[in-house]
């Protein structure tokens, strides 16, 4: 089209001439800022004519309806050929850098969790879950612990609400009549809170039929405890329980030796010491010799050349009588540990908030990724 004369309106020829080459996005972008309604650069010139003498309006008018015109026909032009699948838009751009893959991968906790799963489900084990909001009778009552256990302490447990309350939370009645309070489940259940450790779940395996039980139970545990470079107040824990005829300690030891052997390094050293649990008796921590000085003694072990790795006992018969399990036919072991802590001595991390404070810079590393 040729200059209008007016230099408002020739300022827009260029893109005129720019608009058979437009993609769908930028196409329908620049409609609206010439022609829009409310934006329009050529709306906004025609809308201006009344300020106008007599004579300019005339002329001016001509002008930038023409273009109006120009423009309807150009966008219309470039609509259908973009619809036919229009090729004329410049090709892409092969310079650009590339934009970078994400790449997922598994995290460190979550790979020694399935190592060590799948080491005793060679042994014949099965996997179990459970829930990680849960009853003080799962969590305590009937692991043994005594009602005025310190563990049953706020200090330790974070309770929750029971959102029975009415009123409160979903499902509650619209506040009719004054809050009524309701306990979490059956009576004798006691308070909701979060699991303090996988153990109910053993209560739940043996409850739901009858023995032998081979089971590893992997989950999230909670305590009430602060976020520092040894605790953080949710972790993981892998729990371990067989329960049958004729099983003795002897088995509790030789299932557990292998399995740490097997883990570690097969001429890797262990050994048992007395412990105490409420719901195991007897009770023991299994240690194995500190992989990063061969027993030496350094810093990560504090110089006692071991580590501790989990815990563990023979089932406590009361445990068992809880579940309805005979307890003069049955016997059994279980354990208990945090693969977090497995985790960070054979990956050498030093802090647990970088296994659960999920910065992507140190998952990289560990996925065998570049870090960012
Ligand atoms: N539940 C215990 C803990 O969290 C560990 C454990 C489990 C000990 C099973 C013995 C048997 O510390």
């Amino acid at each position: 089209m040729n200059p209008t004369g007016y230099p408002e309106l020739d300022a827009l020829l260029p893109r005129l001439a720019a608009i058979a080459g437009l993609d769908p996005v930028s196409l329908e972008a620049e409609r609206i800022a010439i022609l829009g309604r409310k934006q329009g650069v050529l709306t906004h010139a025609l809308r201006a004519l009344p300020t106008l003498t007599p004579e300019d309006r005339r002329r001016f008018g001509s002008e930038a309806n023409r273009l109006k015109t120009e423009f309807e026909a150009a966008f219309a032009a470039r609509e259908s050929e973009l619809r036919r699948g229009g090729t004329t838009a410049p090709a892409a751009d092969l310079t650009m850098p590339g934009r970078g893959r994400w790449i997922g991968a598994f995290h460190p906790v979550t790979r020694v969790v399935d190592e060590i799963v799948a080491m005793f489900r060679e042994m014949g084990f099965a996997v179990a879950t459970g829930p990680e909001a849960e009853t003080e009778w799962y969590n305590f009552g009937a692991l043994n612990f005594p009602p005025d256990h310190p563990a049953l302490d706020l200090h330790d447990t974070l309770y929750l609400a029971d959102g029975r309350e009415a009123g409160a939370g979903p499902g509650g009645p619209p506040s009719a009549g004054p809050p009524v309070r309701q306990s979490a489940g059956p009576p004798d259940q006691g308070r909701l809170l979060l699991r303090t450790h996988t153990s109910p779940v053993q209560i739940r395996v043996m409850q739901a039929g009858p023995p032998p039980y081979r089971v590893v139970i992997p989950g999230m545990v909670y305590r009430n405890d602060p976020w520092d470079a040894s605790h953080a107040p949710a972790f993981a824990q892998i729990e371990g329980l067989a329960v049958d005829e004729g099983i003795g300690f002897v088995d509790l030891k030789a299932t557990l030796t292998r399995f740490a052997r097997r883990f570690f390094s097969p001429e890797t050293r262990v050994r048992f010491r007395p412990s105490y649990f409420p719901f195991t008796e007897p009770s023991a921590e299994l240690d194995v010799e500190c992989q990063i000085c061969r027993g030496r003694g350094c810093s990560a072990c504090k110089q006692t050349g071991w580590m501790e790795l989990l815990g563990c006992g023979m089932v406590h018969p009361r445990v068992l009588e809880n579940c309805g399990v005979d307890s003069e036919r049955y016997t059994g072991w279980a354990f208990g540990m945090g693969p977090g802590r497995t985790a960070q001595q054979r990956y050498d991390i030093p802090d647990i908030r970088l296994e659960y404070g999920g910065d992507m810079r140190f998952l990289r590393q560990l996925a065998g990724q570049d870090p960012l």
